[in-house]
């Protein structure tokens, strides 16, 4: 069957773009010195990349949206039980278990972007709104950030076993198709375009609200806040 566009171009920009991120953000907070400011930048880049994720969860094309993959329990043993059978045909879109790892993603990239905004290295960085909660609370939130990174980790290698496994085991190749976005399905399965244009303007809105939040809406500490 001829190749067709499954995976739009926003949703596998989304998805490579962010695995480099992560990556890169480890690094800035464990393993560069002096690398806080790049930090916070990366982290607000990050934050945006996610609301626009969620977004074009609802808007986007069809397999980029929530309710072409999110399924109940019942979906996802008999999804289990069919890939063992002979019957055996992978579903267009995400599988009604791999679509979990979206919605986990999104909610444990979320809490870390989140808390890192209230989060301190004590030394000279502090989130823009590191100032404007109890001290208990951001305790709290900076225990989250350091903590929600490892469990961030142990998805993603899950994730990357388990799609090698449909590599080499079930000799179903995932990983070309989150690249180009095409796979052989006919003409009625196919998204037919990204619509770029609808995802740029959602680019633009998220970007003017990550500015607003970072740079504008947060209050200016008291003089002798830090005293
Ligand atoms: C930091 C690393 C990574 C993160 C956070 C991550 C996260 C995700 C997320 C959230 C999705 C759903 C995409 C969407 O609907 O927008 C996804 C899908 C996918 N990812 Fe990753 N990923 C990572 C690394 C990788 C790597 C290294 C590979 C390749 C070996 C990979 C291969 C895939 C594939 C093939 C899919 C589509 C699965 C399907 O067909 O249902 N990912 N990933
Ligand atoms: C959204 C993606 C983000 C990721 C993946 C991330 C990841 C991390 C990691 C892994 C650490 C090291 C934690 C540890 O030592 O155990 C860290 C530290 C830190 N992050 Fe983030 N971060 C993100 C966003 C942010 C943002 C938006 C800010 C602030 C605006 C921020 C502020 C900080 C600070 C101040 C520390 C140092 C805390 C300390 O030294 O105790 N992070 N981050």
């Amino acid at each position: 069957m001829q190749q067709r566009l499954v995976w739009d171009l926003p949703l596998r920009l989304f998805h490579w773009i962010l695995a480099v991120c992560l990556v890169v953000q480890w690094f800035t907070a464990e393993v560069i010195e002096d690398a806080m400011d790049f930090h916070f930048y990366l982290g607000y880049f990050i934050l945006g990349l996610i609301i626009f994720r969620l977004i074009w969860g609802f808007i986007g094309p069809k397999y980029a949206r929530f309710n072409s993959f999110l399924a109940g329990p019942k979906a996802m043993l008999s999804y289990l039980k069919s890939i063992k059978s002979d019957k055996y045909t992978p579903p267009v879109g995400h599988n009604p278990v791999g679509g979990l790892m979206l919605p986990l993603v999104l909610i444990l990239v979320a809490i870390q972007g989140v808390t890192g905004l209230f989060s301190t290295n004590e030394i000279v960085h502090s989130g823009p709104y590191y100032h404007t909660i109890s001290d208990a609370l951001q305790g709290t939130f900076q225990w989250l950030h350091h903590q929600t990174f490892s469990f961030l980790w142990i998805f993603i290698a899950v994730h990357i076993a388990v799609v090698l496994w449909y590599r080499f085991s079930l000799k179903h190749n995932l990983i070309r198709p989150m690249l180009h976005g095409k796979k052989p399905v006919s003409a009625e399965h196919s998204i037919g375009h990204s619509q770029l244009l609808k995802a740029v303007i959602l680019m633009i809105i998220v970007a003017i609200f990550m500015y607003w939040l970072v740079e504008v809406a947060p209050p200016i500490p008291e003089d002798d806040f830090y005293y």
